[in-house]
């Protein structure tokens, strides 16, 4: 099955949906960094304003205790305690604790947050650090702080600046929590519309440049399609075939390749770029008529058989010529279908056909689908040596060939596609 489909046609498959893949990914790229950008900012301006928060219990409590602290009692640590809290210092702190230097807890309660291997806040405030615990922080998943809550770790310095001791709190602060939560929102606002800014640029440059290049490639399509009917017009015009045989050869093609894609063999191999591919190369398949003499081309009546050995070279001529023009391209292209089909479309089936004598499956399915509507055309139309045949007699003729001439399995799509066959060769446009 290998040859029923060249392996260009499968390497060679133009990107689907472009436009809307890029889209996606720009979508999900800068969703990702928008909120990953939110989530570091809104740490960031958390920390800052609890820092700047907890600055005002920094300076007041460690002024408050680096005189009492070194030796003091229980008692003497509760009475500074009511005291601060008399003086309105303390007006959101649920609990407060109190240890000296080395760790020892001297007043108030063990926190649960104090003894976290590697993340003891006691520990950095010990070393000079303030430490705070906000919202839903867990220490070694183990305790949960309840929401809105701030637990502060301060360290208590001497008049040298020395760390004599560290003040814990609980506070619960509605307004600071109130305010964090809309440093919050407005950052994840600014970034979402930051976001939404850098994606609309991103596409609409990249929408540009999308509609430029698709102009482009359009262009070059159009010129692609005007160097072929040029080329292939350079066989006809010194042929004796009939007018129209090329662009006739093209319909027909598009038609018996498209109706291949409702057969379960061959959907697997003929897919929409294969059929406008091959469709876009069929009126070169005889293009190496150039090279054979007018004597013979447009002789009136039978040829001799070394004339007819002469004719037979146009296949292997006309590949020689593609494949020139292929050696100019570094990548693979069109002409490798249109090689293949110029110089297999005489096969026959049987193995009886030229310039190789492949038969079967050997025989590529271009030039198969070819050698079927370049016989129904040449039967059709008048030569020197024959007179037109009807469209019925015609494919009377094909169907008699199957499985000596053609590819027996192609011959139901002639069966199907006989109204448009004949529609193409009146040159009334088909509606499918
Ligand atoms: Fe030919
Ligand atoms: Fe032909």
């Amino acid at each position: 099955m290998n040859s029923l489909r060249s392996m260009w046609a499968k390497r060679f498959k133009p990107e689907k949906n472009v436009l809307l893949s890029y889209s996606l990914f720009m979508l999900i790229v800068v969703a990702g960094a928008s909120s990953l950008l939110g989530i570091v900012l809104t740490g960031f301006v958390r920390g800052h304003v609890i820092r700047m928060h907890a600055s005002f219990y920094a300076d007041s409590l460690s002024s408050a205790f680096s005189s009492t602290l070194p030796g003091a009692s229980k008692e003497e640590l509760a009475r500074a305690h009511d005291s601060l809290e008399r003086e309105g210092l303390l007006m959101h702190v649920k609990t407060m604790s109190i240890w000296d230097s080395s760790g020892v807890l001297l007043y108030g309660e063990a926190s649960p947050f104090i003894g976290a291997v590697g993340n003891d806040p006691l520990v950095d405030a010990q070393s000079g650090s303030l430490r705070f615990i906000y919202k839903t922080t867990s220490v070694r998943g183990m305790f949960d702080l309840p929401r809105g809550d701030l637990a502060l770790y301060l360290p208590i310095r001497d008049l040298r600046s020395t760390v004599i001791g560290v003040i814990g709190l609980i506070e619960s602060d509605e307004g600071l929590a109130d305010d964090l939560g809309i440093a919050a929102r407005t950052i994840a606002l600014y970034v979402s519309f930051a976001g939404v800014a850098i994606y609309a640029s991103l596409f609409m440059l990249y929408f540009r440049s999308y509609r430029r290049q698709s102009l482009y490639s359009a262009r070059l399509k159009k010129s692609k399609e005007s160097i072929i009917f040029a080329m292939s017009s350079l066989s006809s015009l010194r042929d004796q075939e009939t007018g129209g045989h090329l662009e006739r050869c093209e319909e027909y093609v598009r038609l018996l390749a498209g109706e291949l894609r409702e057969d379960r063999i061959f959907r697997r191999y003929v897919d929409a770029e294969y059929i406008e591919s091959l469709a876009n190369v069929a009126p070169l398949h005889d293009i190496g008529k150039v090279g054979i003499d007018d004597a013979i081309l447009r002789k009136p009546g039978k040829l001799t058989p070394d004339e007819y050995e002469i004719m037979k070279t146009h296949c292997a001529l006309g590949a020689s010529i593609l494949e020139a023009a292929r050696e100019r391209l570094p990548f693979e292209s069109e002409l490798e279908l249109a090689i293949e089909l110029t110089r297999h479309h005489h096969e026959r089936w049987d193995g009886t056909g030229y310039p190789y004598g492949l038969s079967g499956e050997s025989i590529p399915l271009s030039a198969r689908i070819m050698a079927i509507a370049d016989v129904y055309d040449a039967l059709r139309s008048e030569r020197y040596y024959k007179k037109a045949i009807g469209h019925a007699e015609s494919l009377k003729i094909i169907k008699a060939g199957a499985g000596t001439q053609f590819d027996p399995r192609l011959l139901f799509i002639v069966e199907t596609c006989s109204d448009k066959l004949e529609r193409i060769y009146n040159g009334t446009p088909c509606i499918s």
